[in-house]
Formats: C-alpha cells, sequence, structure tokens
C-alpha cells in the first residue's frame, strides 16, 4: 500500500467509525450495551485510538486537517451517546426508578401576612407615635351615653341619623365610631391626653364596593394646655407626609360634627393621579381621608375636664378606605371575605 493510500484510508477509516459507531449506539437497548459501544469506539484501545495512531504517517502539512476530522468525529459519538442515554433511561418502567422522585419539586409553604388594613392601622400608629401619641383601646359594645350624649349628640339630633345601629340592650349598643374611646380615655387621665384609637364600628351601610356594616376607623384625640388649630394642622400635615409622601397636600373644608368645633373634613391630593383628576377621586384632584375638629368645650363638660384650662383636637379615619387608595383596591369587599388568593399578595 502506498503512502498516499495510507493517507485517504484514515479519512476513510474515520468516516467509517463514525458511520459504524452511530449505528451502533442507535442500536442499543440498554446502558449495558451502550456502554460496550462507547469501549468499543471511544474507549482507550478502541477503534478511534487505534485510527489515531495511524496520524504519525500522515505528512505533517496534513496533520492538522486530519486531526481536526477526527476531533469532529469524537465530539459527534460522544454527544450521540449522551442523548442514547437519556432516551433509555426515559424507557425504564417506573416501578424499576428510585422510589423517591428526587425531580419533583418541594411543597411551597404557605405564608400568612398583615391583613392591608391591619399594616395602614399600624403604621398609622407608628407615625402618631413619634408625635407622642399611645394606642387606647374601648368596648365594641357601648352604651348611648359614651356613644352619643357624651359626644354632644342628643339622642333625638338628626346627626344621631346616619349613626342608627344595632342595639343590644336598652341603651346598649354597637358603636357606630371610635370617638366614644375618646369619652373613655378622658374620664379615666388628666390632661395631657394624646391617644390613638384603632377598632371596629357598626352602622346600618349597605354592604357594597365602598361600604360595610362593619368597618374599622381610627380615631385620634390630644388635649393639653394651649393646644391650637395651627399645630393641629402642623399633626394632621406632619402624617399626611410621612404616610403618603413628602409631596401629598392637604385641604381643609369646613364641615359638621357635633364633638367637635370648628369641624373639617381633611382631604388629600389623590394619591393615583396626583391632584390632576381620576376615577379613584371622582375627577376632583382630592381624597378625603378623615373627620377631624378641634375638641368641642361640651365634650370637655361631659368627661369633667375643664374646658376654660385645656383645649385640643380630635380626629376619624378609615384605614379600609385609606388601603384601598394605596393599594389600588378597587372594591372594599376584598377586605373582608378572606380570600387567601387575594391577602397572599400582601404576604
Ligand atoms: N366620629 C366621626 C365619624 O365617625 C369622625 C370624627 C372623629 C370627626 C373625630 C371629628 C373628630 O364620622
Amino acid at each position: 500500500m502506498s503512502s498516499s493510500a495510507d493517507r485517504e484510508d484514515l479519512r476513510e477509516t474515520l468516516e467509517d467509525i463514525r458511520s459504524e459507531a452511530l449505528e451502533a449506539i442507535q442500536e442499543a437497548e440498554d446502558a449495558a450495551s451502550l456502554d460496550e459501544v462507547r469501549i468499543r469506539f471511544l474507549g482507550r484501545n478502541g477503534r478511534l485510538a487505534r485510527a489515531l495512531s495511524g496520524l504519525r504517517n500522515v505528512p505533517p502539512e496534513r496533520r492538522p486537517e486530519t486531526g481536526k476530522t477526527a476531533n469532529l468525529v469524537k465530539q459527534t459519538l460522544e454527544t450521540t451517546l449522551e442523548l442514547k442515554v437519556d432516551e433509555l433511561a426515559a424507557l425504564v418502567e417506573p416501578e424499576e426508578r428510585p422510589a423517591t422522585d428526587l425531580t419533583l419539586p418541594g411543597r411551597p409553604r404557605w405564608k400568612g401576612g398583615v391583613h392591608p388594613v391591619t399594616r395602614v392601622i399600624d403604621e398609622i400608629c407608628e407615625i402618631f407615635k413619634e408625635l407622642g401619641f399611645t394606642r387606647a383601646a374601648g368596648p365594641e359594645v357601648e352604651t348611648d351615653w359614651h356613644n352619643f350624649t357624651s359626644l354632644n349628640i342628643p339622642l333625638d339630633h338628626p346627626a344621631a341619623d346616619m349613626h342608627d345601629t344595632f342595639y343590644l340592650d336598652e341603651g346598649v349598643l354597637l358603636r357606630t365610631h371610635t370617638s366614644p374611646v375618646q369619652a373613655r380615655v378622658m374620664m379615666e387621665h388628666e390632661p395631657p391626653v394624646r391617644i390613638l384609637a384603632p377598632g371596629m364600628v357598626y352602622r346600618r351601610d349597605p354592604y357594597d364596593a365602598s361600604h360595610a356594616p362593619a368597618f374599622e376607623q381610627v380615631e385620634g384625640l390630644a388635649v393639653d394646655e394651649g393646644i391650637d388649630f395651627i399645630e393641629f394642622r402642623a399633626a394632621i400635615d406632619y402624617f399626611v407626609h410621612r404616610f403618603f409622601g413628602p409631596e401629598t397636600r392637604t385641604r381643609f373644608r369646613p364641615s359638621y360634627f357635633p364633638f367637635t368645633e370648628p369641624s373639617a373634613e381633611v382631604d388629600v391630593s389623590c394619591i393615583i393621579c396626583g391632584g390632576s383628576g381620576c376615577a379613584a377621586c371622582k375627577r376632583t384632584g382630592w381624597v378625603e381621608i378623615m373627620g377631624s375638629g378641634m375638641v368641642n368645650p361640651a365634650v370637655f363638660e361631659a368627661v369633667g375636664y375643664d374646658p376654660e384650662r385645656y383645649t385640643g383636637y380630635a380626629f376619624g379615619m378609615g384605614p379600609a378606605r385609606i388601603a384601598m387608595l394605596r393599594y389600588r383596591i378597587p372594591d372594599s369587599r376584598l377586605l373582608y371575605e378572606a380570600d387567601a388568593g387575594f391577602l397572599e399578595q400582601f404576604a
């Protein structure tokens, strides 16, 4: 055999090895016969290794090219072998597989979260804590004296109409607002008083996208010597900036509550559109966040505080409405229905 024939032979041999090996791999029926193919062609003393020992007979200038071909054949065979290993593994009957399926994803643990309304209440309390306010609590089952009379709402006053409620007994009712906690705290403590009272209140309200017959309120009350409207506004502004962001504006609108004089509704510039007008603010650019005012001296008289000596301010807000604004919740019923799919978003 001439040396030029040898050269051609090596290229041809490699080509033969490639096609024979590929056929053998395809025909292998189990891992053992596949291993045998691997050894026969790619082993240390296999067909490919033996063919390559002929490389030294190839003239130097053609060696790189032949070497490249040999590498290509080797890579092709290795890749095909790997694929065949997977293919064969997939064919194994289920009962032959290991008892523990390590490819199964783990069971995720259910993570509970703080309800969005509770989260808002806690944040409100945290911010007012910086201004010296502590938390207070009062009963949800109240006397009509605490709920109405002490707060300068005669029972036959039209203001009591809005607060029609569930009576449990003569003079005993489900409180319609958290304001009776004001009276309870003032009857127990001398000024200065700075409290926040979060809790449930009950009203004869429908259950729809923006109302519920039972909902949360957060009451605020500050009483001391020398508290004026300026301090009141400063406290509210401080809260609004801390809670909604420094760019949020505040607006006080004259209003009426029997237990405050003067009274105001506090609006903030809409946190969704920034004040230009959108569906959330009914195109007004403002959303109401609380009722408020300077404590009416008649309330001080009812609880035994000297109205000549003390002044103060009070406010009441609805954290559910604030949560709806902040988290863009379109229907308040979502807040009361304990739907885990909805609540999980707040985990
Ligand atoms: N209690 C009032 C309400 O429920 C809100 C309010 C609280 C207004 C304190 C003024 C001062 O509507």
